[in-house]
């Protein structure tokens, strides 16, 4: 039987709930599908710093490269200063584990409330690679002069050739893999190229012309299209059915994924994946909003972000059957069972909607 080791990291505020509902499908999974899974908990986050003063230890990013996959809840906590967590846990075991990719379906689900008039699931459905390791996440800049009237703050978006050609493959790859003509709700397979050309004359340049070059060398078949960020945000309200695949680096990605996810009804159903490609590589799945403090330990928060995280994962991991049935799952629930994806207004509790998911899955 196909065994995989899965680290999993509940995190902060309402991330451990999420992960229980997540792990509570995939065990249902794995009876179903005859898989296994060994899980392993660390308990990094906002209360473990609290305590001993430490974020993601290198001893810990070491253990991680031994395991199949990451299981992440959420990273963030109320009484740690912004950026700490962030940097020391969530970025670093991105950056360390090398998960260039940054892999968010939009993707809305039938039954779930959308903010954009006259749109529906067959508009809504699409995918951002989000390149995720450099731009002005590199830390790259500083201060000088700190403190006085002249002080000035510099932080670079820094790309260089080989991050920018090696998430625009992943991302022709998934073009021809999954567009719409491979899923067979479009004409055509379209990878579109969100930037800021008109201003970042030299970050988006580099990424345009790699972009274009590999583009015409080796996926003449995939449509080519451009964007720049802001008339993206645009579009992405008015006419959301343009899209199929869109690529763009780690800052642009970061937010236009925000307002994605609103679109798709809400944080509580937005999934992702930090995904390592290469051979070997280990890849950590996180649903995209945060710790939500405010609904912490009150059973209100919807786990479909975590579970759709975990059914990513387990495509990854190549257990396809088992994901299908997931996201067919998920698609019940939200369109026969669930009244809100919003928290406390679920009409089930958080493992109410758990066990919704398990049930079907098994079944
Ligand atoms: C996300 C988050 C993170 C990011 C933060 C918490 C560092 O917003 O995963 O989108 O900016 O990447
Ligand atoms: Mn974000």
């Amino acid at each position: 039987m196909k065994t995989y080791d899965i680290a999993v990291m509940g995190g902060d505020g309402t991330g451990p709930e999420v992960t229980v509902e997540a792990i509570k499908v995939m065990k249902a999974a794995e009876a179903k599908f005859g898989f296994k899974t060994n899980l392993t908990d660390f308990d990094f986050g906002g209360e473990r710093y609290k305590k001993t003063g430490e974020t993601l230890p290198d001893s810990a990013v070491e253990e991680f490269r031994k395991f199949d996959a990451i299981l992440l809840g959420a990273i963030g906590h109320p009484d740690v200063a912004p950026g700490i967590l962030e940097k020391g846990i969530l970025l670093k075991a991105r950056f360390e584990l090398d998960q260039y990719i940054n892999l968010r379906p939009v993707k809305l689900f039938p039954g779930v409330e959308c903010p954009l008039k006259g749109k529906g699931p067959a508009d809504i459905d699409y995918v951002v690679v989000r390149e995720n390791t450099g731009d002005a996440y590199t830390g790259t800049g500083g201060f000088t002069l700190k403190g006085t009237p002249h002080e000035v703050a510099v932080q670079s978006s820094v790309y260089n050739r080989f991050q920018v050609d090696r998430c625009l493959k992943y991302a022709f790859d998934y073009a021809q893999k999954k567009g719409k003509k491979a899923r067979g709700i479009g004409k055509e397979n379209t990878l579109a190229l969100c930037g800021k050309t008109n201003v970042l004359t030299y970050i988006y340049d580099l990424w345009e012309r790699g972009f274009n070059e590999m583009g015409e060398k080796d996926y003449a078949d995939i449509r080519r299209d451009y964007y720049h960020v802001d008339a993206t945000c645009m579009w992405m309200v008015k006419n959301p059915e343009w899209f199929d695949v869109i690529v763009t680096g780690n800052m642009f990605g970061d937010i236009i994924t925000d307002l994605a996810a609103m679109t798709q009804g809400g944080m509580g159903i937005a999934a992702g994946g930090n995904i390592n490609p290469d051979p070997g590589g280990v890849s950590m799945f996180e649903p995209i909003g945060g710790s939500a403090p405010k609904y912490t330990g009150q059973g209100v928060i919807n786990p479909l972000a975590a579970i759709c995280s975990m059914q990513m994962m387990l495509e990854t991991l190549g257990e396809d059957e088992a994901a299908a049935k997931i996201e067919e799952a998920v698609k019940w629930a939200t369109g026969e069972k669930m009244e809100s994806m919003q928290a406390g207004r679920m009409g089930y509790d958080t493992s109410g909607v758990g066990d919704l998911i398990a049930t079907k899955v098994a079944d």
